[in-house]
């Protein structure tokens, strides 16, 4: 198969409280506003490539709307289009969009809309916002902290394996690192990538009855001290800092995770390894090896289980703490140790 995906382009989510995120995002995160459309607002970060890689649109509550990748040439996007139909997934052309040419969408088997493009705008920077280095997109954020570009997302499925095959399969994507309980022989994470980062895309078990799903979306910075300072500047200013800093095994990044004002997850990271090996064959982790926690030597919060949009009928978490009850394993598809 030729190669068909080259990067993530886009996440779109959904808040009740457009305004309020996208104050969030600029002030805390340094990314900013390049349009509006209606009900979306489109950011970028100051290092990403394209014309935005964010959409935050109205919704009645925290959701994905879409993914978005970008294929590596117009002839991979005819044939990535073909490969899913193939796979039974009957998806529909769009011709045009903000910051992009024809694209195709669909949604797959585990109900996430996915938006395949390759005519996408690149980011050109008026006066006031380029850069005086020739291939940086724009002038480095003056947010303490702030991300260089959109990294990856994590959704929820109810069968990891099953995704991260579908995935390898129709899209190309490779399948980098699997975790399995300890207690268990469950799978109940997955990271699989398009490029050589250890993952663009992870998914999380999800044990809901709601398809389509996000656990949380992550942003770049280039290092671990910028990582560090980041969790500083939320922290000055009332964020709550739900797990990190620390180190997944998996891949090896430090990581941080967070919310926005609708209660979504966002991490940031940096590090990790990079993998080039076409025929990597993936190796089963458990939470006791490390896979999220490196050091092996903290829990994740029982928070970190929470997908999105909520699961009203069984809710592990609520803005006052944990539900009675949710902490027993049985209820933590992750294990003691925790996955992320
Ligand atoms: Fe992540």
């Amino acid at each position: 198969m030729i190669t068909l995906l080259s990067h993530l382009s886009h996440v779109e989510i959904a808040t009740p409280d457009v305004e309020a995120s996208v104050v969030f995002y600029e002030e805390r995160l340094g990314l900013r506003e390049v349009g509006r459309d209606g009900r979306k607002a489109y950011l970028r970060s100051w290092g990403d490539y394209t014309h935005h890689s964010v959409v935050i649109s109205e919704g009645p509550e925290p959701a994905l709307v879409e993914i978005g990748w970008r294929t590596t040439s117009p002839e991979a996007l005819e044939e990535a289009a073909r490969r899913v139909e193939e796979a039974g997934v009957a998806g529909e052309w769009s011709d045009s969009g903000p910051g992009r040419g024809r694209s195709y969408v669909f949604t797959g088997p585990w109900g996430h809309t996915i938006r395949l493009a390759w005519d996408i705008e690149q980011y050109r920077a008026d006066d006031e916002h380029a850069s005086v280095f020739p291939d940086r997109p724009e002038k480095r954020s003056s947010v303490a902290g702030a991300p260089r570009f959109l990294d990856h997302v994590t959704i929820a499925a109810s069968d990891v394996k099953a995704f991260a095959k579908w995935h390898h399969d129709v899209l190309g994507f490779r399948i980098m690192a699997y975790t399995e309980l300890d207690e268990a022989p469950i799978t109940v994470f997955a990271v699989i990538t398009t490029n050589e980062k250890s993952h663009d895309l992870g998914v999380v078990l999800d044990s809901s009855s709601r398809p389509g799903r996000i656990n949380h979306y992550a942003f770049w910075v280039d290092t671990r001290e910028e990582l560090l300072i980041a969790a500083d500047v939320l922290m000055e200013n009332g964020t709550h800092i739900e797990y990190g800093p620390s180190i997944h095994g998996i891949g090896e990044q430090s990581f941080l995770y967070f919310r926005d004002p609708s209660g979504l997850r966002i991490e940031v990271n940096t590090g990790g390894y990079r993998n080039y090996v076409p025929d990597w064959e993936a190796n089963t982790w458990k939470p006791s090896t490390g896979s999220n926690n490196l050091y092996r030597n903290g829990a994740m919060p029982m928070s970190m289980t929470e997908s999105f949009p909520p699961d009203e009928g069984h809710p592990t978490a609520t803005e006052e703490g944990i539900v009675p009850g949710t902490e027993e394993a049985l209820l933590n598809p992750y294990g003691k140790h925790g996955q992320g």
